[in-house]
């Protein structure tokens, strides 16, 4: 069997133009625009990529970007301060701060993402957003998991009722996504770095997560033939070679469908960001 290849630019245009649509009636309605806010501390080469990208999607889709460019030697207290300012700007519907922050900031991670505003947390870290999106209450979700189900949902792939494997139990993709399957009623199990026998357990999915870090990690013998491998790793393996967690050339022989990488899920995280900023706006409007 040769799987479908599911490419992320084909379900990230549908997202963009889902979002550009939205943010155009709300403008019409009520002239208000949505905003994104993009925080960057220091100067990590894969980050400015990623931020350039976001603003640019902003730019592609009628909604107003603010970047906000702090230097490596920025303090926490420089920081939480720039994050009280975009809470109260009210240009400003979307803020994310980007990950990972300069050593000298890292421990002041959490801190920074909770001062975010719950309402404008468009990464969906918050714990407000989290224990929403576990109680099953409208939440902001992390844009990755929420792109790969849209894609999932976009795709005509049921997940009513489906097995759905995650591999992988970070707070940024693996409970997300969790919660997101198991809320369109998957039976979900989370396998992570101390399962055992995983590959019996990957087996029984008919919906396959990876999301590991790990290069080549899920081979063709650990996936059920027919099922769908979603590969949310993005390991670089030289200069100029990215590649996901799963081994894509065997793997697709045996699977029903397949993410590649690149060219896969990765386009999707950036069309959800630009989603989430909408739909914060849109509830800022209605509170
Ligand atoms: N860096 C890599 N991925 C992410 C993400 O999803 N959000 C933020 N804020 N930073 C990141």
């Amino acid at each position: 069997m040769t799987a479908r290849i599911l490419y992320g630019k084909e379900f990230a245009a549908k997202i963009r133009e889902e979002a550009r649509r939205e943010a155009e009636r709300l403008r019409r309605e009520t002239g208000v625009t949505p905003g994104l806010a993009v925080v960057i501390a220091g100067h990590d080469p894969a980050s400015e990529v990623y931020v350039r990208n976001k603003h640019k999607a902003c730019d592609e889709l009628g909604l107003f970007s603010l970047a906000v460019e702090l230097p490596e030697t920025a303090t926490r207290e420089e920081l939480l301060a720039k994050i009280d300012d975009l809470n109260h700007d009210e240009r400003i519907h979307g803020i994310l701060v980007q990950l990972p922050l300069p050593k000298a900031l890292a421990a002041a991670e959490s801190e920074v993402l909770f001062r975010i505003d719950p309402a404008k947390d468009v990464d969906g870290f918050h714990p407000v957003n989290v224990g929403r999106l576990s109680i099953g209450e409208a939440a902001l979700v992390p844009c990755t998991p929420a792109g790969c189900v849209r894609m999932l949902e976009l795709a005509g792939i049921p997940i009513d009722g489906a097995r759905a494997v995650v591999i992988g139990r970070s707070n940024i993709v693996g409970k997300p996504m969790m919660n997101l399957l198991l809320q369109r009623s998957a039976t979900v199990t989370v396998c992570h770095s101390h399962t055992k026998d995983l590959a019996a357990i990957t087996r029984e999915a008919d919906i396959l997560v990876a999301a590991v870090g790990r290069p080549g990690f899920v081979t063709a013998d650990m996936v059920k033939p027919g099922a769908t491998v979603i590969d949310v790793g993005i390991n670089r393996v030289a200069p100029k070679k990215l590649v996901g967690d799963v081994d894509f050339e065997a793997v697709s022989e045996v699977a029903g469908a397949i993410t590649p990488v690149p060219g896969g899920v990765g386009l999707l995280t950036i069309a959800m960001l630009m989603q989430n900023t909408v739909t914060a706006a849109k509830l800022q409007m209605t509170k």
